[in-house]
């Protein structure tokens, strides 16, 4: 078994944009600059947005952290998105999900400046994805395919069998997984929580994306041996012995399932950090691309 480190992984992504980054300067061209929105105060997003902004300020960017109050209007959040959309500074519009349940996530996805969607979850962007034109890959998928290609881990011809199908994450998988690109060229099974049979589903395939959201779902006898297996969960789980009063635990029963697997992420410094390290490379990209 082998580890698909997503921390070394992103760190040696992040080192390329931070020179890259820095050679932009030295030639006096524009800085990439994040514009991150936070509404409310969910624990779980307080984290993502910080390691976000953290990650742009240590690779040398420009990030701004807009947070809104729990009870802001839908109104003013589309506000919001309209002055950083009109912004030439910023380059890369974040708002982070899940949003309170008073506002229309997709109103707001629709109101974001495609040419700004570092996200990749406007249906400009998703279009283009699903004809495997040039756009925003939504960060967690794009992440787990830089993950297999900087592992160099074989897919074509595997069968994926990707276990939830969110707009976030499982849907996009299987688009990208399926493209005929390297990697890529899986034959792909997506399942949710209507599919008959998942176990023997998953033991056909070759690689198991896990992102359905429930703690120690896949158990090692779904698992065939010599599988490549990438856990998307990161589940907040109590822990009384620990600091902050939890943990994280993935999707997958982690100690079973590694000992049959050929690779496997850990949870967390798994998905996470390739997570950040896409949104940067699109962030990066959105400024490249116009100045
Ligand atoms: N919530 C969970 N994943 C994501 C993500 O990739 N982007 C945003 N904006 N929100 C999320």
């Amino acid at each position: 078994m082998q580890i698909l480190d997503g921390k070394k992984a992103a760190q040696a992504i992040k080192d390329v944009l931070q020179i890259d980054v820095a050679q932009r300067a030295n030639e006096g061209k524009k800085i990439p600059h994040l514009a991150a929105i936070l509404v409310g105060n969910n624990g779980a997003s307080e984290t993502y947005v910080a390691a976000k902004v953290k990650a742009c300020e240590e690779t040398g960017f420009k990030s701004t952290l807009i947070r809104m109050d729990p009870d802001t209007t839908e109104f003013r959040l589309l506000e919001k998105i309209e002055e950083l959309n009109a912004d030439p500074d910023v380059d890369g519009i974040l708002v982070q999900l899940p949003l309170p349940k008073s506002i229309d996530d997709k109103k707001v996805i629709n109101a974001i400046d495609p040419s700004k969607d570092v996200d990749g979850f406007h249906p400009m962007s998703v279009g283009k994805m699903v004809e495997g034109l040039p756009t925003f890959l939504p960060a967690t998928p794009y992440g787990i395919m830089l993950m297999l290609e900087h592992y160099k881990v074989e897919t074509k011809g595997k069968h994926a069998v990707v276990i939830g199908r969110s707009n976030i994450v499982g849907r996009p998988m299987s688009i990208l997984l399926s493209a005929n690109k390297n990697p890529g060229n899986c034959t792909v099974t997506i399942c949710h929580s209507h599919t008959a049979n998942l176990k023997e589903i998953c033991l056909q395939a070759d690689i198991i994306v896990a992102a359905l959201g429930i703690p120690e779902f896949l158990k090692a006898d779904m698992v065939k041996d010599g599988a490549v297996i990438i856990d998307v969960g990161i589940t907040r789980v109590e822990d009384s012995s620990r600091k902050s009063g939890f943990r994280l635990k993935g999707d997958v029963d982690y100690d079973a399932v590694a000992a049959k697997s050929s690779w496997i992420t850990p949870v967390p410094g798994g998905v996470g950090p390739m997570t950040i390290a896409a949104l940067m490379k699109n962030t990066y990209n959105a400024c490249d691309t116009k100045n």
